[in-house]
């Protein structure tokens, strides 16, 4: 009989970190699993280590030291710290792209230079590592406009202005006060795209790739993308208003021409390329790579995933994904997240969460755990997203209806969830979108 595997995942310890080791641990082969963050979710399940995902040579000494036989890598902080290639030249298994193949997620300006020199879709913008050019800039720009900090800020870097005062003060937070530190040197300045937006992954081997059914997240906090942007509040997967045609187009127009850009410039893409779309009426544009899983999109993803995750990810770092066939069930998927109040503004945390030993029981109810810790004998609150209830249908409608029930049952102090999820891709279907 073969050997199981020891498995690490690295990452930020959150919904995304607990699914992908919850469909691992489905695999036949997996043995052991250790988590780099992990949370009260993951525990279940493996070994929480106490070592931070950024800290590169802690993770391979552990994975030497362990004997581990492969490692995932979920997070764009680790990808950006050069796990990546830490592992590789120790002669270690991992899964993920290296970091400069990654640069196209943690740093906004080389991602649109690139997208410029590539002809590829997005929007019209210019970079500025000069506050004062910056300003001068923006006065002269249509309005709304978009200000985005150059590094990653967790999903916050981003100001859409509807005022020349409003870009004047997100320009002065960035690159002035440094609310983003150094991820504010250099800002980004582009036009303001409309259209539905859409998150489509695409697994590379660097020269094979498979794209994921197209799934979409919620960023804003408020019902009707009210308020302030997220981290992610909610996903649907597959999008009942994005058909094949829309599929191949954004193939054509926007994976293929990406993946053998980075071929080309010598820096091939291995692990999952993420691009947040915007559906407008010039076609799909680029928002923004990101170089990892989506956090909440994985969850749905995984609740869909009818092929073996260890498989895929072995197919994946050995450049055979042409010989691996991914499967995904015939049905609708959703992850809704629950936040603790004041989230993604300030809030408290280490409040008791009740409820969820009942909803586990619930038919097609999976709980992923974000932000959870155990104290004493209590699961509790640990950070801004907390729990993400998933569900699955045959219809979207199906999968939601099943989600919000379970959610009812859950409480802790300041809770707060949208209840929206999912219901624009559900209006839209109904107006026959695009045509
Ligand atoms: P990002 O971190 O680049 O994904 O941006 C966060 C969110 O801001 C995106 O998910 C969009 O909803 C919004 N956004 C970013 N860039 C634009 C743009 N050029 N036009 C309209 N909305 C945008
Ligand atoms: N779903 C948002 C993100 O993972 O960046």
């Amino acid at each position: 009989m073969q050997n199981k595997l020891k498995i690490l995942i690295i990452g930020a310890g959150g919904g995304r970190e607990h699914a992908l080791g919850w469909k691992i641990a489905q695999s036949g082969r997996a043995g052991e699993l250790f988590f780099a963050r992990g949370n009260a979710g993951t525990a279940q399940i493996g070994t929480n280590l106490d070592i931070k995902e950024t800290d590169t040579s802690a993770l391979s000494n552990f994975a030497k030291e362990e004997k581990i036989d492969i490692t995932l890598v979920a997070s764009d902080d680790a990808l950006a710290a050069g796990v990546v290639d830490e592992f590789r030249q120790a002669g270690l298994k991992i899964w993920g792209p290296t970091k400069i193949a990654s640069k196209l997620e943690w740093s906004k300006a080389f991602a649109k230079d690139f997208m410029q020199r590539h002809d590829l879709p997005t929007a019209k913008f210019r970079v500025f590592n000069n506050f004062e050019k910056a300003n001068e800039y923006l006065k002269e720009q249509p309005l709304p406009i978009v200000v985005k900090a150059d590094g990653l800020a967790l999903g916050k870097g981003v100001v859409i202005c509807h005022s020349v005062e409003e870009a004047y003060g997100a320009l002065e937070n960035i690159m002035v006060k440094k609310i983003f530190a150094d991820s504010g040197n250099t800002v980004v300045i582009e036009e303001f795209l409309v259209g539905p937006e859409i998150s489509i992954h695409a697994l590379s081997d660097g020269k094979n790739y498979d794209i994921f059914p197209p799934s979409q997240d919620h960023k804003r906090i408020g019902e009707n993308d009210m308020g302030p942007n997220t981290a992610g509040m909610g996903t649907i997967a597959p999008l009942p208003f994005v058909d094949e045609e829309i599929m191949k187009k954004i193939d054509k127009d926007i994976i293929a021409p990406t993946l053998e850009a980075m071929r080309k410039e010598g820096t091939p893409f291995e692990g999952i390329l993420y691009p947040s779309l915007m559906l407008t009426k010039d076609g799909p544009k680029i928002i923004e790579f990101n170089a990892r899983f989506g956090d909440p999109e994985a969850q749905t993803y995984m609740r869909l995933l009818d092929t073996d995750l260890l498989d895929i990810i072995e197919a994946c770092v050995d450049k055979k994904l042409n010989k691996t066939k991914i499967k995904w069930k015939n049905s609708f998927a959703c992850n809704i997240a629950l936040a603790s109040g004041g989230y993604p503004g300030n809030y408290i945390k280490g409040k008791i969460i009740s409820g969820i030993e009942e909803v586990k029981l619930q038919k097609d109810i999976i709980i992923f755990h974000a932000n959870t810790k155990v104290e004493g004998e209590k699961l509790v609150t640990s950070g801004g997203r907390v729990l993400g209830i998933s569900s699955v249908g045959d219809t979207l409608v199906e999968a939601l209806a099943k989600a919000y029930k379970a959610i009812e049952k859950i409480s802790f102090e300041g809770m707060q969830y949208r209840k929206d999820i999912g219901k624009s891709a559900l209006d839209l279907e109904k107006t026959n979108y695009p045509n």
